[in-house]
């Protein structure tokens, strides 16, 4: 891996922080403690182009790689996680999937809209009885000859009341098992579409988590991404590149938390001294500090592999364990830090700590990663 950033790596890097310091900044507690979805900020995110980063150009993205969009992904995080799942779904789950496995039809007709952020999208996998176990697929697309007719429920579906694009997963063929899901685009106001409400979370509170239910939704034959039985490959395909996001964003989630109590050590003063000239306070930070720039090291490695066309699939997983645990550490040592500041919300680490916990369970709890490693060091 060449370890040397590019001068358009370190622009991207740029002017994600800066979006993060003026746009997401301002208003971010408030967005959290009124469960607000970031409507404008994510508005301004697509007419800057971080909502289809890697995309080719003739689709409307950015045409940039994986190192840029980590880079982003990261800065993004330390400072709103709930704008940065939005980021994360629309980049690596939905705009990758289609631009990978999409029919040109397909790309003209949603891509260009979802890689400009003209609109969002929606990834849609788990159930109320299929998370981890994602291949036990409840909802049904009965094949009706020139379309699919759609039924069932998904849980726990990011951008689920705001998405004008949904890439729903679902069983066609029960007899063949995983091989006979499919991977089908449905639009929001298909008829027999109904959206639930939202869901009142611990973290990432600004993003918009809806169960989706799916009652006779008639889905044209032309919707369908991939070959007949594709839809569980397509699935695990688009989140291995998906976690790499995951990833980016618990790095950032523990930068930012890092960053905040980096500083907070060498203002607060205990004792006659500031809190940074303790021996268990420097020696917190130091432990922080290596779990950080090893977590980015392999965030790093992982989009390095994808973007030369490596297998990703191990490196995007390991990155992902390791950096929410980093989240998990580095954000709960940062309140501790703070003492009582640290636990409440002006000070942002209390948000980053309750942010952090969703990168060990959403898109393949830390267990499921586990699996995914073992699996590819055994083979
Ligand atoms: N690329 C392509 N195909 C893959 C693949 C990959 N990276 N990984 C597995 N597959 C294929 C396998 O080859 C296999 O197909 P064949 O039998 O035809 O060869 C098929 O998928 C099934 O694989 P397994 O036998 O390994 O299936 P399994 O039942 O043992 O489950 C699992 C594997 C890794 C546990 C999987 O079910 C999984 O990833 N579960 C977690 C689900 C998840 O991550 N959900 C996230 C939802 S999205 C989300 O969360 C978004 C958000 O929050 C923001
Ligand atoms: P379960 O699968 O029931 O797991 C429960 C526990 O058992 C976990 O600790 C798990 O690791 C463990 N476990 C399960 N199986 C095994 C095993 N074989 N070995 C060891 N341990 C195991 N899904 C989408 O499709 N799209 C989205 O946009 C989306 N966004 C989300 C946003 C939020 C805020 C949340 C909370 C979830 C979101 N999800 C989304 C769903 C998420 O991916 C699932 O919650 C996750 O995959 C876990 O599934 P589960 O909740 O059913 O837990």
């Amino acid at each position: 891996m060449n370890f040397q950033l590019t001068e358009e790596h370190l622009a991207v890097q740029a002017a994600a922080r800066d979006f993060a310091q003026t746009e997401l900044l301002p208003g971010v507690i408030e967005r959290d403690e009124h469960q607000k979805f970031p409507a404008e900020q994510v508005k301004k995110m697509g007419e800057l182009g971080f909502l289809g980063m890697m995309v080719d150009p003739k689709y409307g993205g950015g045409g940039m790689d994986t190192i840029s969009y980590v880079l982003a992904m990261e800065e993004i995080s330390k400072v709103d996680a709930s704008a940065s799942v939005v980021m994360s779904v629309n980049n690596s789950l939905v705009c990758w999937g289609l631009e990978k496995y999409g029919t040109e039809e397909q790309k003209q007709k949603y891509l260009t809209k979802l890689a400009t952020g003209e609109v969002i999208g929606a990834f849609c996998l788990s159930e109320p009885e299929a998370g981890s176990d994602a291949t036990s697929q409840r909802t049904t697309a009965e094949d009706k000859g020139d379309y699919y007719l759609l039924n069932g429920t998904k849980n726990w579906i990011t951008n689920g009341s705001t998405a004008s694009v949904y890439l729903v997963i679902a069983q066609t063929h029960p007899e063949k098992g995983h091989r006979g899901i499919n991977a089908l685009i449905v639009e929001r106001g298909m008829e027999g579409f109904a959206i639930g409400p939202k869901e009142n979370k611990l973290g990432i509170r600004g993003s918009d988590t809806h169960s989706l239910m799916f009652t006779d939704v008639k889905v044209p034959k032309e919707n369908r991404i991939g070959e007949d039985g594709f839809g569980f490959k397509f699935a695990m395909s688009t989140l291995a590149g998906g976690r790499i996001g995951i990833a980016s964003q618990a790095l950032g989630i523990a930068s930012g938390a890092f960053e905040l109590a980096l500083k907070y050590s060498k203002e607060r003063k205990a004792f006659g001294v500031e809190i940074a000239k303790h021996q268990a306070i420097q020696f917190k930070l130091a432990d922080m500090g290596t779990n950080i720039e090893a977590a980015r090291l392999l965030c790093l490695q992982a989009a390095y592999d994808k973007d030369t066309h490596q297998d990703y699939a191990m490196s995007g997983a390991m990155a992902k364990l390791f950096a929410s645990k980093v989240a998990m550490d580095t954000t709960v040592e940062a309140v501790q830090i703070h003492g009582g500041y640290g636990f409440v919300k002006e000070y942002h680490v209390e948000r980053l700590m309750r942010d952090a916990k969703i990168t060990q369970i959403y898109e393949g709890t830390s267990e499921i990663q586990k699996i995914v490693i073992s699996r590819e060091l055994l083979k």
